[in-house]
């Protein structure tokens, strides 16, 4: 073969390369290549592979103490100390002003975002019952987890005894403190 005969392989070699990159690269562009989220098959006894998005089991609610025995017996000096902590954002004395937070004084048992001229996140207007130990105990824990969307930027107290002296304390900020239910037996 002459050197114009190897030309002519080389060249048909190449051509071809060519058109089989192009179409490869246009079908990439035409079917956009995604991986599926999940396979698209479930092989017995396999456990699934857990993606870093998988969504945690919720964590089990904290069982709620029982407050008629719990609550006489707590610290309402230490619970005082606790609230300095919210006093960066709230007034707690009787008819102080509202600051970052609405004034907190006779907030246990008072109407859910009721205080006067604060104005409340949707999320925390989205309800008007009263303050229960309840619902404080586990606001406090988690004021996001349990009024998604507040504006109160506070991470939350995980130690129960610190909400419980708080609780004690803060019930004590009022014209009439909420009553402490019997202890159940
Ligand atoms: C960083 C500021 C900040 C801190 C710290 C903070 N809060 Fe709040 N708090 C707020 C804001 C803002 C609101 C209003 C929330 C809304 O409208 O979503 C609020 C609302 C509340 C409410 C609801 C009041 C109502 O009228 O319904 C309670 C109860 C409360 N806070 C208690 C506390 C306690 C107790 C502490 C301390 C352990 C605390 N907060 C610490 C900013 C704060």
């Amino acid at each position: 073969m002459d050197s114009w005969e190897w030309n002519k392989i080389i060249g048909a070699v190449l051509g071809t390369l060519i058109v089989v990159l192009v179409v490869k690269f246009s079908a990439d562009a035409i079917f956009e290549n995604q991986a599926p989220a999940k396979p698209g098959y479930i092989v017995q006894g396999v456990p699934e592979e857990k993606t870093a998005s998988a969504p945690q089991a919720a964590p089990a609610e904290e069982p709620l103490p029982d407050f008629g025995t719990v609550l006489p017996a707590a610290d309402v000096a230490a619970g005082k100390d606790i609230s300095t902590r919210c006093e960066q954002c709230h007034d707690l004395s009787k008819g102080g002003p509202n600051k970052i937070g609405p004034n907190l004084w006779g907030v246990v048992g008072r109407a859910r975002a009721t205080h006067p001229g604060f104005d409340y996140s949707s999320a925390m207007a989205a309800s008007h019952d009263p303050w229960t130990y309840d619902t404080l105990f586990r606001f406090l824990k988690s004021p996001q987890g349990m009024v998604t969307g507040t504006k109160m930027s506070f991470a939350g107290l995980s130690s129960e005894q610190d909400r419980l002296n708080l609780l004690a304390y803060l019930r004590t900020q009022s014209d009439s403190p909420l009553p402490i239910p019997p202890p159940k037996k």
